[in-house]
This record gives structure tokens, sequence and C-alpha cells, in this order.
């Protein structure tokens, strides 16, 4: 016989889902009355007094999922007119989505903050870039064939440079070998525990170093241009399935603060970003970078236009300027708020410890304190190199240096030191 002892964790256990099914069945009731009465107090109705009607709901860990029917003569964008009336009755934010092929459309009433996870890698191609997860738990991958460059923005000490962090660790875990990252870093040093990551090509830290890696970068994109055009192909992953032997990598260049760039001088880094940003995406060379300013004014229009904005915490000023709302003003600690070529879309970034040892976990590369005690390497450019020539701010000359574009080599590259060869291997 079971001891009646024993059987008291059950009692409560039934107890504790009884009281939880009860207080759900009440909130979805309470929800149903809302919805019916807000339908009427704004109005939407076609000819025949019919209004949306919920058909199906369900209890989700965000909140509520909701179906509703479609009357004859309305559509989504009737909701969607109403949608801040919605999120502000509901007291939550509320999604809203219509396949063409169903006949409902799904509401997604979200109330509660994505709960906080740590780090891990997730499954992804070089050509996807991890953005957390959304309020669903799902793993949000950004596809740059479709998104090409990315720009992440927020005020300071929003989570710019952590995320980034996990946005270069799940690519480094992933496909290293399919990658090449440079990393810009003039002033800051935020992502210096990157640098002898295999994937990490270089780590630039001055105006001169950048410029270097740009014109080179801009070298590469002229002959992938050739190169596609000679072949017949329109962009990196047609090219990668028809000569598996000859894959070539997808370049990815970090810009820690874009904004030191914005300084007067600087005309022809500006140049060759925009060169990227513009022909980039089909050749496989994606600018990635973070800025702490937004005033438009700052970043030229055309560079601006071709980013999938990427916001964390700003001031209500900043969140129109990026995404034309200024729903980023509201996000808390680590929520992102992304404006894709699809439109919207709320994530989580993971929690990372301040000393990246999650990351160090999984990528023994990434520096974590005092796991290294030797003294940093600072890289050594030879300033003979024939990239460094003097620079005209506006005519940008292209150094005829030999370059091939060859297979990804498994052997790990010396890191900390470049040399002529180097320049022209890239
Ligand atoms: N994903 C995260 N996980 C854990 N802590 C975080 C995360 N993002 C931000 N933080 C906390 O916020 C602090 C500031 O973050 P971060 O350095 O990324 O800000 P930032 O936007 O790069 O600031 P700045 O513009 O000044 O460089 C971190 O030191 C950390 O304490
Ligand atoms: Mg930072």
């Amino acid at each position: 016989m079971i001891p009646a002892i024993a059987l008291v964790p059950v009692a409560v256990g039934l107890g504790s889902y009884a009281s939880y099914l009860y207080k759900s069945t009440a909130y979805i009731r309470r929800f149903k009355e809302d919805f019916n009465n807000i339908m009427i107090a704004t109005g939407i109705e076609n000819k025949n007094h019919e209004t949306f009607k919920i058909v199906d709901i369900h209890s989700k860990n965000y909140g509520l999922e909701v179906f509703l029917n479609v009357p004859d003569g309305l559509s989504i964008e009737h909701l969607n007119n109403k949608l801040n009336i919605l999120q502000d009755n509901f007291n939550g934010i509320v999604e809203l989505e219509k396949d063409r092929f169903k006949n409902y459309i799904q509401l997604d009433l979200i109330t509660k903050d994505i709960a906080k996870y740590q780090f891990t890698p997730v499954k992804a191609k070089e050509s996807e870039l991890s953005l957390g997860k959304d309020y669903k738990g799902r793993d949000f991958l950004l596809d740059v064939n479709k998104n090409p460059h990315l720009g992440i923005f927020g005020t300071t000490g929003s989570g710019k440079s952590f995320l980034l962090a996990s946005i270069l660790s799940n690519l480094l875990y992933n496909s290293a070998d399919m990658v090449d990252i440079y990393l810009n870093q003039v002033v800051k040093s935020e992502l210096a525990c990157f640098r002898d990551c295999k994937g990490v090509k270089f780590t630039a830290t001055t105006f001169l170093e950048v410029d270097l890696i740009l014109d080179k970068i801009r070298l590469i994109l002229e002959n992938r241009s050739e190169l596609f055009d000679v072949y017949g192909i329109r962009n990196i992953t047609q090219y990668n399935k028809h000569y598996p032997k000859r894959k070539l990598k997808r370049i990815y260049f970090v810009i820690e603060e874009i904004s030191f760039f914005m300084e007067e001088g600087f005309q022809y880094i500006w140049n060759n970003l925009l060169l990227i940003a513009k022909a980039g995406r089909a050749l496989g060379i994606h600018l990635i970078c973070a800025s702490q300013r937004a005033v438009a004014t700052e970043i030229n229009p055309t560079f601006k236009q071709q980013l999938t904005k990427v916001c964390l915490q700003m001031s209500s000023l900043d969140s129109v300027n990026i995404l034309g709302v200024g729903d980023a003003k509201d996000l808390k600690e680590r929520e992102i708020l992304i404006l894709t070529t699809k439109g919207f879309i709320r994530t989580s970034s993971p929690w990372i410890d301040e000393d990246y040892r999650i990351l160090h976990n999984f990528i023994k590369e990434i520096h974590i304190p005092n796991h290294d005690k030797k003294e940093p390497t600072k890289p050594v450019l030879l300033l003979s190199s024939p990239a460094t020539k003097k620079k005209d701010s506006k005519d940008i000359t292209i150094v005829d240096v030999p370059f091939k574009e060859e297979p990804p080599k498994d052997k790990k590259k010396r890191k900390g030191e470049i040399d002529i060869d180097e320049w022209s291997d890239f």
C-alpha cells in the first residue's frame, strides 16, 4: 500500500495544476470578452455588420495564440490599422499573420518576457547569422543572401558588443573554414579576444589598417565580379554549387563603431564601404557594423538604406530615425527589434558572462582573462606593401596586385603577422 505521506506531493502537484488551469481559462475568457468589446468599440465591420471572431485560442508560454475568422470584405489590414489599440488594451505586444492559402488570421499576444537563456551554438550555414530567439523560443537566423549587411544600433551599454560576440561565435563555431572575418576596432577593442580564432583573418586597430583591408576587399570584390561574369554566374551560392572544389568563402567585414569613420577626412573609407554595401550581396561580401549614433545626418542615407537594422535599447528619437517607429525605446535587456526585408522581428539575444567563458567553452581560441599570459601580439604591417599607397580622398586607384581566388585551405594561418605575400593571398 502507498503511504499517505507519499501522496502529498501528488496532491499538491494536482492542486497547482488545477489552479493553473483555472487561471488560464479565466484569462482566456476575459481575453475573448475584451476582444469582442474592442471590435465593437473600434467599429471594424463589413456591410453586413460582421466583424472578426475568435475561432480558436491557446495559452502559450509567451502569452496567447489566437485564430480569427476573416469575414467577407475585411482583411488583416483592418486589424493592422488598429494595432496600437489592440496592444494598449491587451497590455502586450500583438503580432498578426495571414498565410495567403489559409482562411484565418493568427494573432499572437505576447505578455511575457522572452526567458533568459545562455549562449549555445545553433546550427547555421556560413550565410546565416544567429540573432537570438524569438518570443516563441525559436532560433532566428538572418540569411545574408536576402539581408546582406547588418547595422546594430543601441545606446552605450545596450549590448551591441555582446550581441556581436554571440553572432561571431555562432559563425565561427559552424563555419570557421568557410568564412574570412575582418575585425575593425579602431579606438575600441571589445572584440580583440576573437583575434586568434580560425576564420578571423585580420584584426585592424588603426585607420591605416582598416584602409589597407578595405583596399584588399575591394580587389576581391572586383575579382569575384569578373569571375562570375566569365562563368555566367549570378551569385556566390550558385558559384559554390557549380564549383564545389573551388568554393569561395563568405567575407564578413565587422566594424565595432562605424561613427568613428564618419569624421571628416575618411571619405576614402566611406567610398569602399559604400561599394561593399551596394555590390557585396551577390559576391558574398558582407558588412556587420555597430553604432551608438543614429542621427539621420550622421550616416550616409544610401549606406543606411542597405543595412538590415538590428536595434537594442535606444531613445525614441533614434528608434524613429532608424526604424520609422519608436518601439525600440521600450526594449528591455538583451531584447532586439530587427527590421528585415520581411518586416519586424522581435528576438532576445543569449546571456553571456562578462569573461566570455561561455563562448570559450565552444571556441577555445577565444581569449578569456588570464587564459593567455603572453604579451598581446600586435599585427605587423609591412609599410612597403603596395596597398599602403597614398590616398586621394575622392579618387581611389586600384593597385594592380596579382590576385587569384583560391579554394579554402585547411592549413591554419599564422596569426599576428601579415607579410606582403599574404596580402596577395586573400
Ligand atoms: N547578452 C548579454 N548577456 C549578458 N550581459 C549583457 C549582454 N548584453 C549586454 N550585457 C551587459 O551590458 C554591458 C554592456 O554591454 P556591451 O558592452 O555589449 O554594450 P555596448 O552597446 O557595446 O556599449 P558601447 O556602445 O559603449 O560599446 C555588458 O558589460 C554586460 O554587463
Ligand atoms: Mg561596445
